[in-house]
């Protein structure tokens, strides 16, 4: 089985997380893709989907699925998306399509986050994905030296890439994280930063794994 077969697999798997009649939230990336392209086989059966990018904004509103502004929803009954890496705890690495701010808002108002990964993204020590750190632009310079004299690893601005909220992204490598709901705070607590990519302190609820023996599902 390939890797985008696996992708396709957990994305199918996913729609049973879908409650009917509701507004979920979609993330960002080709497994995400992967989601909403299946999501498209059952829109009749819910409300609408609050987008994590402009990207799946996008390809929702190619499926005609209606999509919501975040700041007219409540709450969403489960937002679904995928990651760079998962430990066994379901923290997570995400954004390296870019879009971790906005992903990190909609999981924060979601009642539910499924993650949908293939097997290689879960990982013993999350770090071997560089981590990516959303920065104000001003602050690039300042938030590297930071990261650099402080907290370890190298951080690497992301060339030609502007986020969909006007930011850049350092993309901080050689890190092994073993405290992961530590540094999300303590990067996060560097002034100029908006957020990173650690999803811990809100990590997933359900990781969908696809393997070559099938899709499992791990809970905490
Ligand atoms: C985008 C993300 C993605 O979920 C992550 O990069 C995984 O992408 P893919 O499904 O393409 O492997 O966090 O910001």
């Amino acid at each position: 089985m390939t890797q985008d077969e696996m992708k396709n697999d957990v994305a199918k798997a996913a729609l049973m997380y879908v409650v009917p009649n509701t507004i979920i939230g979609v993330g960002t990336g080709s497994t995400a893709n992967f989601f909403i392209d299946a999501l498209a086989t059952m829109k009749d059966q819910i409300v609408g989907a609050v987008a994590s990018s402009l990207a799946t904004q996008e390809r929702l509103e190619g499926h005609n699925i209606p999509v919501f502004d975040l700041n007219d929803v409540e709450t969403m009954s489960v937002y679904i998306d995928g990651a760079d890496e998962s430990d066994v705890e379901l923290n997570l690495i995400k954004g390296g399509g870019g879009a971790l701010t906005r992903e990190k808002i909609v999981a924060a108002v979601a009642q539910q986050f499924v993650c949908i990964a293939d097997e290689s993204k879960l990982v013993n020590v999350m770090g071997e994905f560089p981590l990516p750190v959303e920065v104000i632009p001003m602050s690039v310079n300042y938030v590297k030296r930071e990261i650099t004299n402080n907290i370890g690893g190298t951080p690497v601005l992301r060339e030609g890439f502007v986020t969909d909220n006007g930011n850049l992204i350092l993309d901080v490598k050689s890190l092994k994280i073993t405290d992961p709901k530590a540094l999300e705070t303590e990067l996060n607590n560097i002034v100029g930063v908006v957020t990173n990519g650690l999803f811990a302190n809100r990590s997933a609820d359900v990781l969908l794994l696809g393997t070559q023996q099938g899709v499992k599902t791990i809970t905490l």
